[in-house]
């Protein structure tokens, strides 16, 4: 009965090289880097879990052990921190065990997130899964992922979310076009990955979640590189869409590209004002800045 069966694991493809945000990237995986004391992948980890996910399957590259590192046990940490009577610190860091089972695979070369997400295939095995990409953060109550699965659940077809951007943006996401079946649901006719703003279907942008059917290996496997070198997720999906069908859902919730500089600086002053020990005084050296 695979039409019923439920979202248990997530891949996050995190193997990039991320140029944009050289030099920080040389030696520190972006996934890594913090928005104010917790890196990018532990809220996408968290996001997960939130939402249900219990294993979570990195896909790993050359210098990126860092992110495994982060999710396995620190006991030496914990009790260090326990004996000099930092109970909230020891919590903080037994906690990140608790969020999902984590295990990993490398890709060899970053041959492009369609290639990512292949390598994840023998862990995945023959049931839907959920794709987070590493660099992408979304602000969301219920969390996008809840809200994703929520949509599989209900039309039973592999779901993308998208987002709305300008037309002079169109040339840097995979746009997709499509009827709308209920609010903010999509049923896919196109996705075309960097349009011209001439050919973009819509202004409907694909972004960093993803809900698969496993048949997305079989496209994948079959998906020629582009060329750059690259497979391309957003190639194998639209082939599988005209077989299978395909759901784009507008989500609720603010997105961040955490890989890019700005969207970086974003997601830290918009996490830094939600949260409580930090929101006061930035909103005061904000507004101090701002007025001088
Ligand atoms: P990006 O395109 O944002 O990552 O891929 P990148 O290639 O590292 O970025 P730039 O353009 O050089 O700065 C989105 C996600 O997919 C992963 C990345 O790590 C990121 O989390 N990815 C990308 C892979 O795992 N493998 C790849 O071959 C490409």
């Amino acid at each position: 009965m695979a039409s019923k069966q439920r979202i248990r694991k997530a891949v996050i493809p995190a193997a990039g090289l991320g140029t944009r945000f050289l030099p920080a990237t040389k030696a520190i995986p972006k996934e890594m880097l913090p928005i104010i004391d917790v890196p990018t992948v532990q809220l996408i980890v968290k996001e997960a879990s939130d939402s249900g996910i219990e294993e979570v399957i990195f896909v790993t590259g050359r210098g990126k052990s860092s992110i495994i590192d982060h999710f396995d046990m620190h006991t030496d940490l914990v009790r260090k921190l326990r004996e000099t009577g930092k109970e909230d610190l020891a919590l903080v860091v037994e906690e990140i065990n608790d969020l999902a089972r984590v295990t990993s695979v490398r890709q060899q070369e970053p041959k492009g997130l369609g290639h990512a997400v292949l390598c994840a295939k023998h862990l995945v095995g023959d049931e839907p899964f959920m794709v987070l990409l590493g660099d992408d953060l979304v602000n969301a109550s219920p969390p996008c992922t809840q809200q994703m699965i929520d949509v599989f659940e209900k039309h039973q077809k592999s779901v993308v979310a998208l987002q709305r951007v300008g037309s002079d943006e169109v040339t840097d996401f995979g746009i997709c076009g499509g009827q709308t079946i209920a609010d903010r649901v999509y049923e896919l006719d196109s996705m075309v990955e960097k349009p011209s703003e001439e050919d973009a279907p819509s202004n409907l942008a694909i972004v960093g979640r993803y809900v698969l059917k496993p048949e997305i290996f079989e496209y994948l496997e079959a998906t020629e590189p582009d060329d750059q070198g690259e497979i391309q997720l957003t190639d194998a999906m639209a082939r599988m869409m005209k077989v299978d069908g395909f759901t784009g859902y507008e989500f609720s919730g603010k997105r961040f590209d955490a890989g890019d500089k700005f969207g970086f600086l974003q997601a830290n002053i918009s996490y830094g004002l939600k949260r409580r020990d930090i929101a006061p005084r930035l909103k005061a050296y904000l507004r101090d800045i701002l007025n001088n």
